[in-house]
Protein backbone atom coordinates (compact mmCIF):
# COMPACT_ATOMS: atom_id res chain seq x y z
CA UNK A 1 0.00 0.00 0.00
CA UNK A 2 3.04 2.78 0.67
CA UNK A 3 6.74 2.46 0.92
CA UNK A 4 7.09 4.06 4.28
CA UNK A 5 8.51 1.40 6.82
CA UNK A 6 10.99 1.52 9.79
CA UNK A 7 14.39 -0.30 9.03
CA UNK A 8 16.46 -0.83 12.25
CA UNK A 9 13.97 1.31 14.65
CA UNK A 10 14.37 4.51 11.35
CA UNK A 11 10.98 5.64 9.50
CA UNK A 12 12.36 5.49 5.40
CA UNK A 13 10.94 5.97 2.40
CA UNK A 14 11.58 3.97 -0.25
CA UNK A 15 15.51 3.49 0.22
CA UNK A 16 16.18 6.69 2.28
CA UNK A 17 15.65 7.45 5.95
CA UNK A 18 13.66 10.47 6.25
CA UNK A 19 16.04 11.69 9.27
CA UNK A 20 18.49 12.17 6.32
CA UNK A 21 15.92 14.18 4.28
CA UNK A 22 14.67 16.64 6.85
CA UNK A 23 18.22 16.93 7.79
CA UNK A 24 18.79 18.52 4.48
CA UNK A 25 15.64 20.00 3.73
CA UNK A 26 14.14 20.89 6.96
CA UNK A 27 11.19 21.07 8.26
CA UNK A 28 8.15 21.10 8.21
CA UNK A 29 8.59 18.63 5.15
CA UNK A 30 6.57 16.96 2.96
CA UNK A 31 7.75 13.52 1.37
CA UNK A 32 6.43 11.53 -1.26
CA UNK A 33 6.93 8.14 -2.26
CA UNK A 34 6.82 7.82 -6.52
CA UNK A 35 7.22 4.31 -6.30
CA UNK A 36 4.02 4.53 -4.12
CA UNK A 37 2.16 6.53 -6.77
CA UNK A 38 3.24 4.47 -9.61
CA UNK A 39 2.09 1.24 -7.88
CA UNK A 40 -0.99 2.65 -6.91
CA UNK A 41 -1.87 4.19 -10.59
CA UNK A 42 -0.93 0.78 -12.37
CA UNK A 43 -2.85 -1.31 -9.35
CA UNK A 44 -5.81 0.36 -10.30
CA UNK A 45 -4.98 0.54 -14.11
CA UNK A 46 -4.50 -3.55 -13.78
CA UNK A 47 -7.22 -3.84 -12.12
CA UNK A 48 -9.94 -2.62 -14.84
CA UNK A 49 -8.14 -4.38 -17.55
CA UNK A 50 -10.91 -5.81 -18.76
CA UNK A 51 -12.29 -2.65 -19.30
CA UNK A 52 -11.73 0.08 -22.25
CA UNK A 53 -10.41 2.63 -19.99
CA UNK A 54 -8.90 5.77 -18.88
CA UNK A 55 -7.59 6.97 -15.73
CA UNK A 56 -8.01 10.65 -14.87
CA UNK A 57 -6.22 11.31 -11.55
CA UNK A 58 -7.67 14.05 -9.77
CA UNK A 59 -4.78 16.94 -9.59
CA UNK A 60 -6.72 18.59 -7.36
CA UNK A 61 -5.35 16.35 -4.42
CA UNK A 62 -2.04 16.62 -5.19
CA UNK A 63 -1.22 18.60 -7.98
CA UNK A 64 2.79 19.19 -7.48
CA UNK A 65 4.30 19.09 -11.12
CA UNK A 66 6.72 16.19 -9.95
CA UNK A 67 4.25 14.11 -8.94
CA UNK A 68 2.01 14.89 -11.65
CA UNK A 69 4.64 14.21 -14.34
CA UNK A 70 5.23 10.60 -12.39
CA UNK A 71 1.54 10.00 -13.20
CA UNK A 72 1.79 11.51 -17.29
CA UNK A 73 4.49 9.12 -17.76
CA UNK A 74 2.65 6.44 -16.71
CA UNK A 75 -0.05 7.31 -19.16
CA UNK A 76 -2.45 9.28 -16.65
CA UNK A 77 -5.15 11.77 -17.97
CA UNK A 78 -6.46 14.31 -15.22
CA UNK A 79 -9.27 15.43 -13.86
CA UNK A 80 -8.84 19.32 -13.27
CA UNK A 81 -11.19 22.34 -12.47
CA UNK A 82 -9.71 25.02 -13.03
CA UNK A 83 -7.43 27.14 -15.85
CA UNK A 84 -5.00 27.04 -13.07
CA UNK A 85 -4.72 22.93 -13.06
CA UNK A 86 -4.96 23.05 -16.65
CA UNK A 87 -1.79 25.00 -17.31
CA UNK A 88 0.04 22.42 -14.32
CA UNK A 89 -1.01 19.23 -16.40
CA UNK A 90 0.76 20.72 -19.53
CA UNK A 91 3.66 21.86 -17.39
CA UNK A 92 3.77 19.25 -16.09
CA UNK A 93 4.49 16.92 -19.39
CA UNK A 94 0.70 16.29 -19.07
CA UNK A 95 -1.88 15.67 -22.13
CA UNK A 96 -4.59 17.77 -22.28
CA UNK A 97 -6.83 15.61 -24.85
CA UNK A 98 -6.60 13.10 -21.54
CA UNK A 99 -8.04 15.50 -19.00
CA UNK A 100 -11.84 16.37 -18.11
CA UNK A 101 -13.01 19.53 -16.28
CA UNK A 102 -15.07 19.34 -13.75
CA UNK A 103 -16.40 21.87 -11.16
CA UNK A 104 -19.29 24.25 -11.00
CA UNK A 105 -18.11 27.18 -11.48
CA UNK A 106 -16.07 27.58 -14.96
CA UNK A 107 -15.26 30.81 -16.63
CA UNK A 108 -15.32 31.95 -20.19
CA UNK A 109 -11.71 32.16 -19.92
CA UNK A 110 -11.23 29.01 -18.21
CA UNK A 111 -13.63 27.20 -21.31
CA UNK A 112 -12.15 28.92 -24.11
CA UNK A 113 -8.23 28.19 -22.44
CA UNK A 114 -9.64 24.62 -22.34
CA UNK A 115 -11.38 24.12 -25.99
CA UNK A 116 -7.79 25.79 -27.18
CA UNK A 117 -5.93 23.11 -25.59
CA UNK A 118 -8.17 20.26 -26.73
CA UNK A 119 -9.49 18.86 -23.57
CA UNK A 120 -11.30 15.73 -23.52
CA UNK A 121 -14.37 16.76 -22.32
CA UNK A 122 -16.20 18.87 -19.99
CA UNK A 123 -17.95 18.10 -16.82
CA UNK A 124 -20.73 19.87 -17.09
CA UNK A 125 -22.57 20.89 -14.11
CA UNK A 126 -25.77 22.98 -15.08
CA UNK A 127 -27.70 24.16 -17.93
CA UNK A 128 -26.24 27.69 -17.76
CA UNK A 129 -22.88 25.99 -18.00
CA UNK A 130 -24.18 24.17 -21.44
CA UNK A 131 -25.23 27.50 -22.78
CA UNK A 132 -21.84 29.16 -22.14
CA UNK A 133 -19.94 26.44 -23.56
CA UNK A 134 -21.90 25.95 -26.32
CA UNK A 135 -21.43 29.91 -27.22
CA UNK A 136 -17.80 30.10 -26.63
CA UNK A 137 -17.37 27.02 -28.60
CA UNK A 138 -19.10 28.97 -31.16
CA UNK A 139 -17.29 32.28 -30.88
CA UNK A 140 -13.95 29.96 -31.59
CA UNK A 141 -15.45 27.61 -34.21
CA UNK A 142 -15.38 24.83 -32.73
CA UNK A 143 -17.18 21.41 -31.21
CA UNK A 144 -17.09 21.79 -27.46
CA UNK A 145 -16.65 17.98 -25.92
CA UNK A 146 -19.07 17.66 -23.23
CA UNK A 147 -20.49 15.34 -20.40
CA UNK A 148 -23.32 16.27 -18.33
CA UNK A 149 -22.57 15.61 -14.72
CA UNK A 150 -25.37 13.35 -13.19
CA UNK A 151 -26.09 14.03 -9.33
CA UNK A 152 -27.62 10.15 -8.99
CA UNK A 153 -29.17 11.04 -5.55
CA UNK A 154 -26.78 8.47 -3.44
CA UNK A 155 -25.65 8.76 -0.09
CA UNK A 156 -21.96 7.65 -0.18
CA UNK A 157 -22.12 7.30 3.33
CA UNK A 158 -18.65 9.68 4.04
CA UNK A 159 -18.14 12.63 5.87
CA UNK A 160 -20.74 15.26 4.99
CA UNK A 161 -18.49 18.04 3.70
CA UNK A 162 -17.11 15.87 0.92
CA UNK A 163 -20.70 13.93 0.22
CA UNK A 164 -21.47 15.15 -3.42
CA UNK A 165 -23.72 13.11 -4.99
CA UNK A 166 -26.80 13.94 -3.41
CA UNK A 167 -29.34 16.34 -3.87
CA UNK A 168 -28.12 18.55 -0.95
CA UNK A 169 -24.81 19.74 -2.79
CA UNK A 170 -24.45 22.00 -5.34
CA UNK A 171 -23.05 19.57 -7.70
CA UNK A 172 -24.17 18.19 -10.74
CA UNK A 173 -27.51 17.73 -12.74
CA UNK A 174 -30.51 15.37 -10.78
CA UNK A 175 -31.08 12.21 -12.17
CA UNK A 176 -35.01 12.67 -13.14
CA UNK A 177 -33.82 16.22 -15.23
CA UNK A 178 -30.74 14.49 -17.05
CA UNK A 179 -32.84 13.20 -19.83
CA UNK A 180 -34.26 16.45 -20.60
CA UNK A 181 -30.83 18.15 -20.37
CA UNK A 182 -29.32 16.29 -23.02
CA UNK A 183 -32.08 16.42 -25.51
CA UNK A 184 -31.14 20.37 -24.47
CA UNK A 185 -27.73 20.25 -25.44
CA UNK A 186 -28.57 18.09 -28.31
CA UNK A 187 -30.15 21.37 -29.89
CA UNK A 188 -27.08 23.19 -29.34
CA UNK A 189 -24.67 23.23 -32.57
CA UNK A 190 -21.56 23.43 -31.05
CA UNK A 191 -21.62 20.87 -28.93
CA UNK A 192 -20.79 17.30 -28.95
CA UNK A 193 -22.18 14.56 -26.79
CA UNK A 194 -19.54 12.74 -25.74
CA UNK A 195 -20.11 11.11 -22.58
CA UNK A 196 -21.72 11.10 -18.99
CA UNK A 197 -20.34 11.44 -15.43
CA UNK A 198 -21.14 11.38 -12.15
CA UNK A 199 -19.31 11.50 -8.53
CA UNK A 200 -20.40 10.85 -5.53
CA UNK A 201 -18.12 11.49 -3.09
CA UNK A 202 -14.89 11.28 -1.55
CA UNK A 203 -13.28 9.06 0.74
CA UNK A 204 -16.19 6.19 0.32
CA UNK A 205 -15.01 3.04 2.28
CA UNK A 206 -17.31 0.55 0.63
CA UNK A 207 -17.87 -0.22 -2.81
CA UNK A 208 -21.70 -1.02 -1.78
CA UNK A 209 -22.49 3.40 -2.66
CA UNK A 210 -20.42 2.99 -5.91
CA UNK A 211 -22.66 -0.36 -7.34
CA UNK A 212 -25.34 1.33 -6.03
CA UNK A 213 -24.83 4.83 -8.04
CA UNK A 214 -23.88 2.69 -11.16
CA UNK A 215 -26.86 0.60 -10.72
CA UNK A 216 -29.37 3.61 -10.85
CA UNK A 217 -27.24 4.90 -13.87
CA UNK A 218 -27.15 1.44 -15.94
CA UNK A 219 -30.53 1.89 -17.64
CA UNK A 220 -29.76 5.84 -18.54
CA UNK A 221 -26.85 5.03 -19.53
CA UNK A 222 -28.00 2.89 -21.92
CA UNK A 223 -30.47 4.96 -23.51
CA UNK A 224 -28.74 8.01 -23.73
CA UNK A 225 -25.43 5.73 -25.65
CA UNK A 226 -27.88 4.47 -28.22
CA UNK A 227 -29.34 8.41 -29.16
CA UNK A 228 -26.88 10.01 -28.86
CA UNK A 229 -23.63 7.98 -29.68
CA UNK A 230 -21.91 7.60 -26.63
CA UNK A 231 -18.73 7.39 -26.25
CA UNK A 232 -17.83 7.03 -22.32
CA UNK A 233 -19.11 6.84 -18.83
CA UNK A 234 -16.97 8.96 -15.99
CA UNK A 235 -18.16 7.21 -12.38
CA UNK A 236 -15.64 9.52 -10.32
CA UNK A 237 -13.41 9.13 -8.19
CA UNK A 238 -13.63 8.78 -4.33
CA UNK A 239 -11.88 5.56 -3.63
CA UNK A 240 -10.93 5.98 -0.08
CA UNK A 241 -7.73 4.95 1.63
CA UNK A 242 -6.46 3.63 5.33
CA UNK A 243 -5.77 6.20 7.53
CA UNK A 244 -5.57 4.38 11.01
CA UNK A 245 -3.37 1.87 11.24
CA UNK A 246 -1.90 3.09 8.18
CA UNK A 247 1.99 1.71 9.35
CA UNK A 248 2.87 -1.63 9.97
CA UNK A 249 6.33 -3.10 9.68
CA UNK A 250 7.45 -4.27 6.33
CA UNK A 251 6.13 -2.61 3.38
CA UNK A 252 6.13 -5.50 1.22
CA UNK A 253 2.80 -6.74 0.33
CA UNK A 254 1.24 -4.41 2.82
CA UNK A 255 -2.16 -4.70 1.52
CA UNK A 256 -2.61 -8.65 1.55
CA UNK A 257 -2.53 -8.28 5.06
CA UNK A 258 -5.45 -8.34 7.16
CA UNK A 259 -4.05 -6.02 10.06
CA UNK A 260 -3.81 -3.71 6.82
CA UNK A 261 -7.67 -2.96 7.15
CA UNK A 262 -7.34 -2.10 3.78
CA UNK A 263 -11.01 -0.79 3.52
CA UNK A 264 -11.33 -1.25 -0.43
CA UNK A 265 -8.91 -2.78 -2.87
CA UNK A 266 -8.48 -2.02 -6.79
CA UNK A 267 -9.64 -5.67 -6.82
CA UNK A 268 -13.00 -5.31 -4.78
CA UNK A 269 -14.04 -2.49 -6.31
CA UNK A 270 -13.44 -3.94 -9.55
CA UNK A 271 -14.66 -7.23 -9.05
CA UNK A 272 -17.87 -5.85 -8.12
CA UNK A 273 -17.75 -2.96 -10.98
CA UNK A 274 -16.75 -4.25 -13.98
CA UNK A 275 -19.39 -6.69 -14.57
CA UNK A 276 -21.61 -4.09 -14.05
CA UNK A 277 -19.90 -1.61 -16.76
CA UNK A 278 -18.86 -4.25 -19.28
CA UNK A 279 -21.91 -4.44 -21.03
CA UNK A 280 -22.38 -1.18 -21.79
CA UNK A 281 -19.33 -0.98 -23.89
CA UNK A 282 -18.37 2.17 -23.20
CA UNK A 283 -14.84 3.84 -22.25
CA UNK A 284 -14.86 3.88 -18.43
CA UNK A 285 -13.13 6.87 -16.89
CA UNK A 286 -12.44 7.52 -13.66
CA UNK A 287 -11.17 10.11 -11.77
CA UNK A 288 -9.18 8.75 -8.36
CA UNK A 289 -7.45 11.67 -6.44
CA UNK A 290 -6.58 10.38 -3.04
CA UNK A 291 -6.03 6.30 -3.37
CA UNK A 292 -3.74 7.72 -5.93
CA UNK A 293 -1.58 10.25 -3.84
CA UNK A 294 -3.01 9.61 -0.10
CA UNK A 295 -0.59 7.27 1.17
CA UNK A 296 2.16 8.11 -1.00
CA UNK A 297 2.76 11.01 0.88
CA UNK A 298 4.11 12.25 4.13
CA UNK A 299 4.48 15.45 6.38
CA UNK A 300 7.40 15.02 8.73
CA UNK A 301 7.39 18.12 11.77
CA UNK A 302 9.77 19.05 14.62
CA UNK A 303 8.47 19.01 18.27
CA UNK A 304 9.34 22.72 18.93
CA UNK A 305 8.20 22.35 22.70
CA UNK A 306 5.89 19.80 25.26
CA UNK A 307 4.12 21.60 27.54
CA UNK A 308 1.81 20.19 30.17
CA UNK A 309 -1.13 21.77 31.61
CA UNK A 310 -3.59 20.76 34.29
CA UNK A 311 -5.16 18.38 32.66
CA UNK A 312 -2.91 18.08 29.16
CA UNK A 313 0.02 16.87 27.45
CA UNK A 314 0.53 19.01 24.71
CA UNK A 315 3.22 18.24 22.31
CA UNK A 316 3.78 21.82 19.81
CA UNK A 317 5.09 21.61 16.59
CA UNK A 318 6.45 23.50 13.43
CA UNK A 319 3.63 22.15 11.08
CA UNK A 320 0.60 23.84 11.73
CA UNK A 321 -2.78 23.83 10.02
CA UNK A 322 -2.17 25.87 7.19
CA UNK A 323 0.05 22.84 6.10
CA UNK A 324 -2.01 20.42 6.72
CA UNK A 325 -5.64 21.25 7.19
CA UNK A 326 -7.48 17.98 7.42
CA UNK A 327 -7.97 17.64 11.00
CA UNK A 328 -8.84 21.11 11.93
CA UNK A 329 -11.48 20.71 8.68
CA UNK A 330 -12.84 17.64 9.14
CA UNK A 331 -12.19 15.85 12.01
CA UNK A 332 -9.95 13.74 10.15
CA UNK A 333 -7.54 11.36 11.79
CA UNK A 334 -4.03 10.94 10.48
CA UNK A 335 -1.43 8.33 12.02
CA UNK A 336 1.40 9.83 13.98
CA UNK A 337 4.67 8.04 14.36
CA UNK A 338 8.17 9.43 15.42
CA UNK A 339 11.12 9.14 12.67
CA UNK A 340 13.09 6.96 15.26
CA UNK A 341 11.35 4.65 16.46
CA UNK A 342 10.25 4.32 20.44
CA UNK A 343 10.08 1.98 23.04
CA UNK A 344 7.95 2.58 26.44
CA UNK A 345 5.25 3.73 27.85
CA UNK A 346 2.79 5.94 25.61
CA UNK A 347 1.18 9.17 26.88
CA UNK A 348 -2.00 10.66 26.31
CA UNK A 349 -0.97 13.65 23.86
CA UNK A 350 -2.45 16.43 21.99
CA UNK A 351 -0.17 17.58 19.14
CA UNK A 352 -0.86 20.65 18.29
CA UNK A 353 0.47 23.51 15.49
CA UNK A 354 1.84 26.98 16.68
CA UNK A 355 -1.00 28.88 15.00
CA UNK A 356 -3.19 31.13 16.81
CA UNK A 357 -6.73 28.90 16.48
CA UNK A 358 -7.87 26.02 18.83
CA UNK A 359 -8.45 23.77 15.96
CA UNK A 360 -4.86 23.90 14.75
CA UNK A 361 -3.99 20.47 16.31
CA UNK A 362 -3.54 17.06 14.73
CA UNK A 363 -4.33 14.62 16.96
CA UNK A 364 -5.88 14.87 20.81
CA UNK A 365 -5.81 12.72 23.97
CA UNK A 366 -3.51 9.76 21.60
CA UNK A 367 -2.00 7.58 23.42
CA UNK A 368 1.28 8.24 21.99
CA UNK A 369 5.27 7.43 23.06
CA UNK A 370 6.91 10.29 24.86
CA UNK A 371 8.00 13.24 22.59
CA UNK A 372 10.98 15.51 23.42
CA UNK A 373 12.00 18.97 21.75
CA UNK A 374 14.33 18.21 18.49
CA UNK A 375 12.16 14.97 17.85
CA UNK A 376 10.64 14.87 14.40
CA UNK A 377 7.20 12.84 13.88
CA UNK A 378 5.61 11.90 10.35
CA UNK A 379 2.07 12.67 9.97
CA UNK A 380 1.39 9.69 7.65
CA UNK A 381 -1.29 9.30 4.43
CA UNK A 382 -1.17 13.22 3.98
CA UNK A 383 -0.45 12.79 0.42
CA UNK A 384 -3.65 13.91 -0.77
CA UNK A 385 -5.11 17.25 0.13
CA UNK A 386 -2.35 18.00 2.15
CA UNK A 387 -0.13 20.26 0.81
CA UNK A 388 -2.87 20.76 -2.00
CA UNK A 389 -5.09 22.89 0.46
CA UNK A 390 -2.19 24.68 1.99
CA UNK A 391 -2.05 28.31 3.04
CA UNK A 392 0.00 30.89 4.28
CA UNK A 393 -2.07 31.63 6.78
CA UNK A 394 -0.43 33.06 10.15
CA UNK A 395 2.23 34.33 6.93
CA UNK A 396 4.28 31.10 7.60
CA UNK A 397 5.41 30.02 4.14
CA UNK A 398 4.47 26.99 2.64
CA UNK A 399 6.60 24.29 3.00
CA UNK A 400 9.33 21.67 1.38
CA UNK A 401 8.45 18.92 -0.59
CA UNK A 402 10.98 16.32 -1.75
CA UNK A 403 10.04 13.03 -3.83
CA UNK A 404 12.24 10.02 -3.12
CA UNK A 405 12.60 7.39 -5.92
CA UNK A 406 14.69 4.08 -4.65
CA UNK A 407 17.50 5.62 -3.01
CA UNK A 408 17.60 8.85 -5.06
CA UNK A 409 15.71 12.07 -3.55
CA UNK A 410 14.52 15.60 -4.82
CA UNK A 411 13.67 18.35 -3.71
CA UNK A 412 10.32 19.15 -5.84
CA UNK A 413 9.36 22.30 -3.72
CA UNK A 414 11.36 24.71 -2.93
CA UNK A 415 10.38 26.27 1.18
CA UNK A 416 8.56 29.57 0.13
CA UNK A 417 10.94 32.33 0.97
CA UNK A 418 8.84 34.91 3.32
CA UNK A 419 8.99 37.92 1.52
CA UNK A 420 7.40 35.69 -1.49
CA UNK A 421 4.30 35.48 0.62
CA UNK A 422 3.05 39.48 0.49
CA UNK A 423 5.05 40.10 -2.68
CA UNK A 424 1.79 40.51 -4.56
CA UNK A 425 0.82 43.63 -2.49
CA UNK A 426 1.44 47.00 -2.28
CA UNK A 427 0.41 50.25 -0.08
CA UNK A 428 -2.49 52.30 -1.64
CA UNK A 429 -1.46 54.98 -3.37
CA UNK A 430 -2.27 57.67 -0.72
CA UNK A 431 0.18 55.84 1.83
CA UNK A 432 2.88 55.94 -0.72
CA UNK A 433 5.71 57.98 -0.14
CA UNK A 434 6.59 61.10 -2.78
N1 LIG B 1 -13.89 13.80 -9.19
C1 LIG B 1 -14.56 14.87 -8.74
C2 LIG B 1 -15.58 15.48 -9.58
C3 LIG B 1 -14.30 15.38 -7.44
O1 LIG B 1 -14.98 16.42 -7.00
C4 LIG B 1 -13.29 14.77 -6.64
C5 LIG B 1 -12.98 15.28 -5.31
C6 LIG B 1 -12.61 13.67 -7.17
C7 LIG B 1 -12.93 13.21 -8.44
C8 LIG B 1 -11.53 12.97 -6.42
O2 LIG B 1 -11.95 12.42 -5.23
P1 LIG B 1 -10.99 11.39 -4.44
O3 LIG B 1 -10.75 10.23 -5.36
O4 LIG B 1 -9.73 12.09 -4.12
O5 LIG B 1 -11.77 11.05 -3.25
N2 LIG B 1 -10.44 17.94 0.71
C9 LIG B 1 -11.19 16.73 1.01
C10 LIG B 1 -11.59 15.99 -0.21
C11 LIG B 1 -12.37 16.81 -1.22
C12 LIG B 1 -12.70 16.05 -2.48
C13 LIG B 1 -13.21 16.95 -3.54
N3 LIG B 1 -13.52 16.29 -4.78
C14 LIG B 1 -10.38 15.88 1.98
O6 LIG B 1 -9.30 16.31 2.39
O7 LIG B 1 -10.81 14.80 2.39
Amino acid sequence: MHDFRYVAGQLFCEEISVESLVKKHGSPLYVYSQRTLTSHYQRLDAALSELDHSICYAMKSNSNIAVMHTLAKLGSGFDVVSEGELRRVIAAGGDASKCVFAGVGKTEQEIRYALDQGIYAFNVESEPELERINRVAGKLKKKAPIAVRVNPNVDANTHAKITTGTYENKFGIAFEEVEAVYARAAKLKNLHLRGVQMHIGSQLTEVAPFATAVRKMQALVEKLKSKYAFEFFSIGGGLGIVYEGALVSGAAAWWKRPEAREILTPSSYAQTLVPLLKGLGLRVLIEPGRFISGNAGILVTRVEYVKRTGKKNFVIVDAAMNDLLRPAFYDAYHEIVPLRKKRGATLSTDVVGPICESSDYFCKDRPLPKLGEGDYIALLSAGAYGSAMGSTYNSRSLAAEVLVNGKKSALVRTRQELETIWRYESLATWQQPR
